[in-house]
């Protein structure tokens, strides 16, 4: 079952994190980063789990390149609530780093994140010299300056642009901002079950964007104390989103579309790919 798939991967992400990262100490960036990396739905990570499964790749070799994806993903996330980018006091239903302590530590603490998902994956359990040089390397490409780092830079850029971007540039920027940190997991799976990328590649493309496009119809219509975090914020800032240019129903069936591209692209894999299969439909159906 896809629910209980997840779960558990939720508990394992979660419980190699707490064990690695509470060999930092107790000093408040050490905290933070305990704090700032707990709860969300492991995404990420499931998908690192799950790809590289099809694979046959030992469980507890591929929890490494899970955890790290998931170290990125808390310190874009951190950064991303600062007052300097969106200003969100809650986030995962509980108060943001910089809410909590302070905006120094906030830097930090993602600063630290980083980097500690990098040791993670230089760690020789997380694969031969060769696959982590290719691990580190991909997920540096995916996070940094063409990669989520110029995401979240066009999205600050198109606030001030002064005209609303078009759907090309909305699906350039989230590719980038969201749809790269969900690419890599599909990447590290092939590199860690030494496979092809490009069907997973494919499968990884669409379900991105199909959760960015869930992401903005949320915001419109979800629950802010279900999503655990402040919604409205896009039409409040006069964003253009895909719900913005493709309204609610268009939004929703260019979704559901990419999932059946999602799914179809999983193909080769047969009934192993069950659980990817489920998580690109939970991906649009999801409530937080
Ligand atoms: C939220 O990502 C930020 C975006 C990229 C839209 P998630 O919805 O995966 O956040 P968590 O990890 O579950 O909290
Ligand atoms: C955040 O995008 C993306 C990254 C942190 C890379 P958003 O700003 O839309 O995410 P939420 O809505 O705050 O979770
Ligand atoms: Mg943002
Ligand atoms: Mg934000
Ligand atoms: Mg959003």
């Amino acid at each position: 079952m896809f629910e209980d798939a997840l779960g558990a991967a939720q508990d394992a992400i979660g419980g190699f994190l707490s064990e690695r990262l509470g060999t930092l100490g107790d000093d408040r960036v050490a905290e933070g980063m305990r704090y700032a990396s707990d709860g969300g739905k492991r995404l990420r990570g499931f998908l690192v789990l799950e790809t590289a499964g099809l694979f046959g790749v030992p469980r507890d070799q591929a929890l490494w390149s899970a955890a790290a994806v998931e170290c990125v993903h808390a310190y874009s996330l951190v950064h991303d609530d600062l007052p300097s980018m969106d200003d969100d006091d809650l986030r995962r239903g509980r108060p943001t780093v910089h809410r909590k302590w302070d905006e120094a530590t906030a830097v930090l603490v993602g600063d630290a994140l980083q980097t500690f998902a990098f040791e993670l994956l230089s760690d020789p359990a997380a694969g031969d010299a060769e696959q982590r040089v290719a691990l580190v390397a991909s997920l540096a490409r995916a996070s940094g300056a063409q990669g989520m780092v110029l995401g979240q830079a066009q999205d600050i850029a198109a606030e001030t642009a002064g005209r609303a971007l078009t759907l090309d540039e909305i699906t350039e920027l989230q590719g980038n901002k969201t749809g790269r940190l969900i690419e890599w997991p599909a990447e590290a799976g092939a590199i860690l079950g030494r496979a092809d990328p490009t069907p997973l590649r494919t499968y990884a493309r669409a379900i991105g964007l199909a959760f960015q496009i869930a992401d903005d119809i949320l915001d419109v219509t979800g629950d802010s104390a279900k999503a655990g975090k402040a919604l409205r914020k896009d039409a409040e800032a006069g964003k253009a989103t895909f719900v913005s240019l493709l309204g609610l129903d268009g939004a929703r069936a260019r979704a559901g579309a990419l999932v059946g591209e999602a799914c179809a692209a999983l193909a080769p894999y047969g009934e192993r790919s069950q659980n990817l299969q489920a998580l690109a439909r939970y991906i649009i159906a999801r409530e937080m």
